[in-house]
């Protein structure tokens, strides 16, 4: 089936069913390897509100929830750019078993970021869960990615948390852009 945003066109590309069969054996995993340990599972805002949803209900050991935000800082004294910081994290990570919980790891930037952030408060552990990954665009690796759902080419991708210009992101499938020739 095709869809509409704005000015693209997307093509399903990972139903709900195979999202959620997914999530449910990463769950498994994660309750194998936090067994009596009772990790923070720290989930990323806006992308990954319906993953980290799934994810927590097949998850089925203790563990404490949490969400933050990336704002963005543009200049300042930074050369770089935009600098990301992590806000809204309100549990105390020291010494704690950290689980991120991310929709995508595309170049990787936004996550050297968080856990850059993340470690400064000195936690006991960190990994990574990530629904979907670019390895085609990653930047650099990283030994923290521990759960990974599905490897994808660099295609962009909308739907189940992602977002299109906004838009997109109550869709309970994941689409893939449609990429006409004039854009190659
Ligand atoms: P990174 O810093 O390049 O790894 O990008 C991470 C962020 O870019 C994600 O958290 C998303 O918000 C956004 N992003 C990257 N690729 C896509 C995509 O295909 N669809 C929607 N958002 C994307």
């Amino acid at each position: 089936m095709k869809i509409e945003i704005e000015d693209k066109e997307f093509t399903c590309f990972l139903e709900y069913e195979q999202i959620r069969k997914r999530t449910r054996l990463l769950a498994i995993q994660m309750n194998v390897d936090y067994d009596n340990r009772l990790p923070v599972v720290i989930a990323v805002l806006n992308g990954s509100f319906l993953f980290m949803a799934d994810l927590m209900k097949e998850v089925t050991i203790p563990v404490e929830v949490a969400f933050v935000k990336l704002a963005s800082y543009h200049g300042g004294e930074s050369t770089s750019g935009t600098v990301k910081k992590m806000i809204g994290l309100e549990i105390d990570l020291k010494g704690r078993d950290v689980i991120i919980v991310e929709d995508i790891v595309d170049t990787g930037i936004t996550l050297s970021y968080l856990l850059e952030q993340v470690r400064e408060q000195e936690p006991a552990s960190v990994a990574v869960c990530t629904l979907l990954i670019k390895p085609d665009s990653l930047q650099k690796e990283f030994d923290e990615i521990a759960y990974v759902g599905f490897e994808i080419g660099n295609e962009f991708v909308v739907g189940y948390g992602l977002d299109y210009k906004g838009l997109g992101r109550n869709l309970k499938d994941i689409y893939q852009a449609i990429v006409v020739p004039s854009e190659t």
